[in-house]
């Protein structure tokens, strides 16, 4: 069996024009405390090895010391909903803008559903903010996820309910407490928060002006809801260079995007079993803002073992001079382990000309986060 599988998007639409506009987001990002850019690395030798033009990579594992991309969504949908909360002018948002009414944001309590990373957000934007934060946990979620979240004065709650159930039963207390629900997925009825979480997560396209960054021919992003992916393939829509093809990643044992368009009537379809140790991925039900942009941007879907993602994590650790090594987690390693395997193995090669990678591509990737399972980080990449 194939550790990796790769279908084209009959949805397609050369047409999509950028739904979001987040250049308010990013001058909030640059107001908040101890606010950097994070580092995009040029992996030149490792590409001449894969026969490529370029890899670049983005390493979101330095994103605010927390591990994770996810604090970009978080901060500003919670500042947003902070400021309207408590009548705020809107029209600059910035850190010390929002914490005027500091009295008001004490008397708030934000709740949320994560396999770790959003939830880490969530409790780090309750801590700078001064507020409340409860968040809930998926069944077997590692210990070092629930510490991180306690870390910063949340309370956290391991269930004994998969993800997508998990975010029903946060979304479900929100209502019955009068919390605050900060999801990033979205659904009928539930649209706002998440439209400002993706907005946040472009940020990181943002940043890429500031770096020598080759423009890339290719977009390579992983998926669990899909939030992520869908508002990088929006940001880079929205800059007026050649369309790179967008190819989304998941687990094979989490593949609701891949699954939904192998359906092929058009809608995000969830699936029944989630099995994989790519705890950001682990998703079963694509978020329907994410659907609705990914199903016009992407190119492709596919699918990746696990293996795949542990290999690259190793690959990643191990990068020797002059390439620098990246600590990447199985999350964030996935999405460079799937090009590594078509270009080097023969069996894949059919997948070359399918995705149009050659000498002549450079290709894009976004490291989403460190070691957050630093047990299974150890063992793959300290452990061989
Ligand atoms: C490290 C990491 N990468 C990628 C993702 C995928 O984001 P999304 O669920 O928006 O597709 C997540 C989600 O939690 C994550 O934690």
């Amino acid at each position: 069996m194939s550790d990796i599988d790769i279908i084209s998007n009959p949805f397609h639409d050369n047409g999509y024009r950028a739904k979001m506009n987040s250049d308010e987001c990013r001058r909030f990002h640059e107001s908040l405390p101890k606010y950097s850019q994070t580092p995009l690395i040029n992996l030149d030798e490792f590409s001449k090895q894969l026969n490529l033009k370029s890899i670049q990579i983005k390493d979101e594992s330095k994103r605010f010391g927390l591990n994770a991309f996810k604090s970009l969504g978080a901060s500003y949908a919670m500042a947003k909903i902070i400021v309207s909360n408590v009548n705020h002018d809107q029209s600059d948002l910035e850190f010390e803008s929002v914490m005027q009414k500091s009295d008001a944001i004490k008397k708030m309590t934000f709740a949320t559903a994560t396999d770790g990373n959003h939830g880490r957000a969530v409790a780090w934007c309750a801590e700078n903010f001064g507020c409340k934060a409860i968040v809930f946990l998926p069944k077997d979620t590692s210990r070092h996820r629930v510490d991180a979240i306690e870390s910063h004065g949340a309370k956290a709650f391991v269930t004994d309910l998969n993800y997508d159930e998990t975010v029903e039963y946060a979304a479900k207390m929100s209502d019955e407490n009068d919390w605050i629900l900060i999801q990033d997925t979205s659904w009928a009825g539930y649209e706002d928060i998440p439209r400002d979480i993706m907005v946040g997560y472009q940020t990181i396209i943002h940043e890429l002006e500031n770096d020598d960054f080759i423009w890339p021919t290719h977009v390579v992003m992983q998926a669990g809801v899909g939030s992520f992916a869908a508002s990088i393939f929006d940001a880079f829509s929205n800059i007026d260079r050649p369309r790179p093809k967008f190819i989304v990643v998941e687990p094979t044992g989490a593949a609701c995007y891949f699954q939904s368009i192998k359906i092929g009537d058009g809608d995000p379809h969830s699936l029944d079993k989630l099995d994989t140790l790519m705890a950001g991925l682990c998703c079963g039900t694509p978020s329907i803002l994410a659907w609705d942009i990914i199903k016009e941007t992407a190119d492709f879907f596919a699918i990746c073992d696990d293996v795949v993602a542990l290999d690259s994590m190793a690959r990643l650790a191990q990068m020797s001079k002059p390439d620098q090594a990246i600590v990447s987690g199985e999350s964030g390693a996935v999405t460079m382990g799937f090009i590594e395997k078509i270009c080097m193995e023969k069996e894949y090669s059919e997948y070359l000309d399918l995705i149009g990678l050659n000498e002549s591509s450079s290709v894009f990737f976004i490291s989403t986060e460190g070691d957050t399972n630093p047990d299974l980080y150890d063992r793959i990449v300290n452990d061989q």
